[in-house]
């Protein structure tokens, strides 16, 4: 045989070589991950510890339909191949979970299949639940077996269209973006690895915080990834950076941003889209010692080796750069941004735009102004927000919205000078972007 003909006959092997692999991945049946450590089934659980992982997991927020019965399902999620609808999870024998085994359950968290092997969408966020604790799972599962009803009834159908509705292909995606299952602890310190479990794991903060691949696989899992909580998108809002130098926990004290977890607000911000919920159904149940664990592991992780250096977000610094003398002085020529600043917005977050403490947010330096993707800004200025209620702040404070009195130039000009005042600069906003965010505003 020639040299050449070798040479193909190598390559054609490879290929076949590679075309099985890939078969493989796609079609042999996912090995379901094993517990991490032996907790028995029907181990005794602490009282009230179920209902507190479940909290700690949120999955209550994406388990139920808005009005519906906990836990039913139905509520819908929307995601770049379409609108995936979560399961019932209630012991219902039919329509829930109610004939699972601890194993089925465990490796629908772990392994992203029910219990018949399918492949659940990843809008579960198992890649990230891959590091529960054992005794977590089974906390949860006793809860959702003996503490919560059944109901029977199924949520809508998932239909997305072909190719997405393909389950197998899921496959792929997992073995890209899951990492070893199981969460190890590092820092030598309970404090912080305390904080990096719950972040990393149930919290999943990284699913929005984290920016996404092509593929949708989310950049990192834990901080020895630079791009891990370095910000992403989520429904057209920011979910900002949580590393570098610019980002709230590497400039907000640990007290603030405990205050900003626990209540939504604080003395800087008050959330306003899609981390409201995650304050009202999850963060708030927290412990004392768990939201500090939290708070002590982001800042420790913001400021760490790994940390991309972001742009100084809050680099605003009262310098104020003459904008607040601007706008006492309310002279006719003021330009149309700095004018319809005055008119609607000052008299709640004032001339210098810091707001008032835990009540009217500071919009110098703060991250949902100053976002490359202006979309959350533009919807709270179209739409209005309001802050979650909680245990420690009941208070449901609201901004009003002003879409129905301003246009979308107006809104522009307007978002814009706000973008670019007091020392903030961020780029401006055009009038095609707010008519795009107002086409698509949530009811
Ligand atoms: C961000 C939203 C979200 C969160 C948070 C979430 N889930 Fe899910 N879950 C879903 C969606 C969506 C599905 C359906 C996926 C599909 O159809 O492929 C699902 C499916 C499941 C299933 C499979 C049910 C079945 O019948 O196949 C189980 C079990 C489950 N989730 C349990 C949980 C538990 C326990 C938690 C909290 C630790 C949780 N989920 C948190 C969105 C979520
Ligand atoms: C469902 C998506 C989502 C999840 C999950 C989520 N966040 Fe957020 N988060 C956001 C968005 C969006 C914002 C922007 C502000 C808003 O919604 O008002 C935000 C804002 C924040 C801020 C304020 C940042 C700033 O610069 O003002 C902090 C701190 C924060 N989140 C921490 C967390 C932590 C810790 C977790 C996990 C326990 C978490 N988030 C989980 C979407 C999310
Ligand atoms: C009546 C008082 C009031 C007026 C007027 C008002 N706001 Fe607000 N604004 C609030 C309150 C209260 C919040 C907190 C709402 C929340 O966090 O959900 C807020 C939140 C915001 C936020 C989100 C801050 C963050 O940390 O995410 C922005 C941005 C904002 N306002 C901009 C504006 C602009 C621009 C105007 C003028 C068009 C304006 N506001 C007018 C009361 C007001």
């Amino acid at each position: 045989m020639t040299t050449g003909a070798k040479f193909l006959r190598v390559i054609g092997v490879l290929v076949i070589l590679g075309a099985v692999a890939l078969l493989g991945v796609i079609f042999v049946p996912v090995q379901r991950t094993p517990a991490q450590v032996q907790v028995a089934a029907d181990a005794v659980v602490v009282a009230g510890s179920g209902e507190y992982a479940m909290r700690l997991g949120d999955c209550m927020a994406c388990h139920t339909a808005k009005g519906g019965v906990p836990f039913a399902g139905g509520y819908p999620i929307d995601s770049p191949l379409g609108t995936i609808y979560s399961s019932n999870i209630t012991p219902d024998p039919d329509h829930g979970i109610g004939n699972w085994t601890l194993d089925d359950f465990r490796a629908s968290l772990y392994d992203g299949i029910d219990e018949e092997g399918r492949h659940l969408y990843p809008a579960m966020p198992s890649d990230n639940y891959r590091k529960l604790s054992e005794a977590d799972i089974v906390s949860l599962f006793r809860y959702l077996m003996d503490e919560v009803a059944p109901v029977a009834s199924d949520p809508p159908e998932t239909d997305l269209s072909f190719p997405f509705d393909q389950r197998w292909g899921l496959r792929l995606w997992k073995w890209v973006a899951y990492e070893k299952a199981g969460f190890a602890p590092r820092y030598d310190d309970l404090i912080l690895d305390r904080g990096a479990y719950l972040v990393e794991g149930p919290g999943h903060c990284g699913a929005c915080h984290s920016p996404r691949s092509a593929l949708f696989v989310q950049s990192g899992y834990s901080p020895d990834d630079g791009d891990f909580l370095s910000g992403g998108v989520i429904n057209g809002w920011a979910a900002p950076a949580l590393r570098g130098p610019g980002s709230a926990p590497a400039i907000w004290d640990e007290a603030q941003l405990v205050a900003f977890l626990q209540s939504g607000r604080n003395n800087h911000a008050g959330v306003a889209g899609e981390m409201a919920s995650v304050v009202e159904d999850s963060l708030q149940y927290m412990t004392d010692a768990d939201v500090t664990a939290v708070a002590r592991y982001l800042r420790h992780v913001a400021t760490d080796a790994n940390a991309l250096a972001t742009p100084g977000l809050r680099s605003g610094e009262a310098t104020q750069s003459g904008t607040a003398a601007m706008l006492l002085a309310a002279s006719p020529d003021m330009d149309l941004g700095a004018r319809l600043y005055l008119d609607n917005c000052n008299a709640c977050h004032f001339s210098t735009g810091f707001g008032a403490d835990g009540v009217f947010p500071e919009l110098v330096g703060n991250a949902s102004v100053l976002a490359d993707e202006p979309g959350g800004f533009l919807q709270v200025i179209l739409a209005g927000a309001a802050m979650p209620s909680t245990a420690t702040r009941p208070a449901r404070l609201r901004m009003p919205s002003f879409g129905e009195r301003l246009s979308d130039d107006e809104v522009a000009a307007l978002a814009t000078f706000v973008r670019q005042a007091w020392g903030n600069d961020a780029s401006l906003v055009v009038a095609e972007t707010v008519r795009e965010v107002r086409a698509n505003l949530p009811e």
